[in-house]
């Protein structure tokens, strides 16, 4: 299992740049810049057309695309029964199996299932979904992952009222003495990284800020120095 504090050189400033917003007809390319940068993790949404009114891409284009890099995969998946996919996720060697509290009946399992197969559990909650149902399993996660927009689509704009979300989280996270990192994924640029900063964010997925620029390395560079800890 990956060791989630000591990475980024023992920063709680990671970066996951999110495939999503990648030119999907050029993914070799858009790897190897990934690969040369300072980025930290892969984000890999994956979309079903009922969880989300989306669909992205699945397992056999992930398998490719896991492929192409060393660096960690945080796979996101926003799809309903998302148990049914976990030695999937494992077998493409991701580090981090990401599901939403909204599609687990039975979440403290899936976590546990998750744990099982050797990977980070991370759980992620949508803009309308309390900090406080996952006062029950704090413990026992890896990983908050808060939605900053509704998921489904990259480029949207960031909700504002998620700092204050931050901000409860790390409360809850504190007073279970939980080791919990918190993730953000939305929004995320070179605007509203600072404040996300300062509410206390670790780790933070970007598509649109960084995919399609002239230069993705310096952005990669751009968040991390805004996001410094
Ligand atoms: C949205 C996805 C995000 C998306 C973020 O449902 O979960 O990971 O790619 O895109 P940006 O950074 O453009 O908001
Ligand atoms: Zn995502």
């Amino acid at each position: 299992m990956i060791e989630l504090r000591t990475m980024g050189a023992g920063q709680h400033n990671l970066i996951a740049p999110s495939l999503l917003a990648a030119d999907f007809a050029n993914l070799q390319a858009e790897m190897e810049w990934f690969n040369r940068s300072e980025a930290d993790w892969l984000h890999l949404d994956v979309m079903d057309g009922v969880f989300v009114p989306n669909i992205s891409f699945g397992f056999p284009v992930l398998e490719h695309v896991a492929r192409l890099t060393t660096k960690p995969l945080d796979v996101h998946l926003m799809i309903v029964q998302p148990e049914k996919f976990i030695s999937q996720v494992r077998d493409l060697g991701a580090a981090v199996m990401n599901v939403h509290q909204e599609a687990c009946v039975h979440l403290h399992r899936t976590i546990q299932q998750i744990h099982e197969a050797g990977m980070r559990a991370a759980v992620t909650l949508n803009p309308s979904t309390p900090v406080s149902t996952l006062e029950d399993v704090i413990g026992d996660v890896d990983v908050v992952m808060l939605m900053t927009v509704n998921p489904g689509f990259g480029a949207q704009k960031f909700i504002e009222h998620s700092l204050e979300k931050v901000s409860r989280l790390r409360e809850l996270i504190a007073k279970a003495g939980s080791k919990a990192l918190i993730e953000v994924d939305g929004g995320v640029n070179r605007a509203t990284a600072p404040s996300l900063a300062a509410a206390g964010v670790d780790v933070y997925v970007a598509g649109s800020a960084l995919y399609g620029k002239p230069d993705p390395c310096a952005e990669v560079v751009a968040l991390k120095r805004l996001t410094a800890v």
